[in-house]
């Protein structure tokens, strides 16, 4: 069964060598998708038959985005801990223990709504992939069935045992890390595909650069892609360790020296930048312009979770990181999508090309241009074929 889509005012490939500019636009393009993936890319006066046609009337149509970095198997919410934060008090990880204790209280059942809840809020925004973390179980049964839930939806599954150190374990971080990286990593391997560790030696309630060198250590023995929250709160150690080690991704990159730039640009550690954290924590933006011009690759993500950032809208991002992180719109579309595959090491998506999977988001706009220049407004959603 194949699909002939046209009416594509604007097609972005994120392929230079299939159209203009770095994100290889095609005007009055059209795309033929046959089962899961796309067969033809071109002019629409070239295009081939199909079985059937969609015309999307006109409008832009976008790789859809990649949401590389989310935390959404949790219960409850942190509504008064963010109005709070708009007064003064800052964010130091202290209030993820409240999502823990809710979480590990709900049903499978709750959790499993609410997870496929957002996914599909996601969905509605233009969002065709995510990544999923655990790390609000923290324990051995809660943190596997977090990853099982995750699974369900989602093949980028990650192990976030290491979120922080839970209450029945406080003063005890040496206790907690061999539980991470022994029992809990055995019970939580089989059902993800990534781990991941909150590096942050300024907040009390996250793990230092040894710590967070023997989990991801441990995961990596395991078989699992390593990824780092690092440098979120200050300049500490997640960045450099993550290119150590070789992490495909070091996630938040707030506070970077220049030693961190330079390890980013020497290696191959994609840097996702989550600006709707500093908009919801009012931190100082990551300097995006900075690292593009060191030759960083940079993906952007929402880091959907209900503390430091509650927003499933890879669209807002994009605006903050064009606003407030000097990207052009184009670097921050292109960071949105073939960056967050970078970031997951996906060659299927973030593209449209032949081959790619037929992920695909139609702005009702005739160009993605509008994505930065009317934040807020519902344009992007992703294309049911
Ligand atoms: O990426 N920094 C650590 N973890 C999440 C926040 C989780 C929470 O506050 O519930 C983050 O910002
Ligand atoms: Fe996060």
């Amino acid at each position: 069964m194949s699909t002939l889509v046209t009416g594509i005012a604007e097609l972005v490939t994120n392929d230079p060598e299939a159209g203009e500019g770095p994100l290889g636009t095609l005007a009055g393009a059209a795309l033929v998708v046959s089962g899961d993936h796309v067969v033809w890319v071109g002019a629409a006066r070239d295009a081939p038959d199909a079985d059937t046609r969609v015309d999307v009337g006109g409008r832009a149509v976008l790789p859809g985005f990649v949401d590389s970095h989310a935390h959404l198997v949790f219960a409850g919410d942190r509504a008064a801990e963010f109005e709070a934060r708009m007064s003064g008090t800052p964010y130091d990880g202290g209030g993820i223990a409240t999502t823990v204790a809710a979480t590990r209280a709900a049903t499978d059942d709750e959790l499993r709504g609410h997870l496929r809840a957002l996914v599909e809020e996601m969905r509605g925004q233009g969002t065709t992939t995510v990544e999923v973390k655990s790390g609000y179980g923290l324990d051995v049964e809660q943190e596997a069935r977090a990853l099982r839930l995750a699974r369900e939806v989602t093949e980028e599954t990650t192990f976030l045992g290491a979120h922080v150190v839970p209450p029945e374990y406080a003063g005890r971080t040496g206790e907690y890390v061999a539980l991470v990286t022994g029992p809990m990593l055995a019970a939580c391997a089989p059902h993800a595909r990534w781990i991941d560790v909150f590096c942050e030696p300024a907040s009390a309630h996250a793990f230092d650069g040894d710590a967070a060198r023997a989990v991801l250590s441990a995961g990596r023995d395991a078989g699992l892609g390593l990824r780092v929250h690092a440098n979120q709160l200050s300049a500490g150690p997640g960045v450099q360790l993550a290119v150590e080690l070789g992490a495909a991704s070091a996630d938040h990159c707030t506070h970077l020296t220049d030693d961190d730039v330079d390890a980013l640009a020497s290696g191959t550690t994609v840097a996702t930048l989550l600006p709707g954290v500093e908009f919801a924590t009012r931190s100082p933006y990551p300097d995006a312009r900075r690292l593009l011009e060191a030759g960083v690759t940079v993906a952007l993500a929402t880091d959907c979770n209900p503390g430091s950032c509650y927003t499933s809208s890879m669209p807002f991002c994009i605006a903050l990181a064009v606003r407030e992180m000097g990207m052009t719109p184009a670097e921050a579309v292109w960071a949105a999508t073939a960056g967050g595959a970078a970031a997951l090491d996906r060659g299927d998506v973030g593209r449209l090309g032949v081959g790619a999977r037929a992920d695909l988001t139609v702005h009702d706009a005739p160009s993605y241009r509008p994505l930065a220049y009317r934040p807020g407004v519902p344009l992007a959603r992703a294309l049911a074929i």
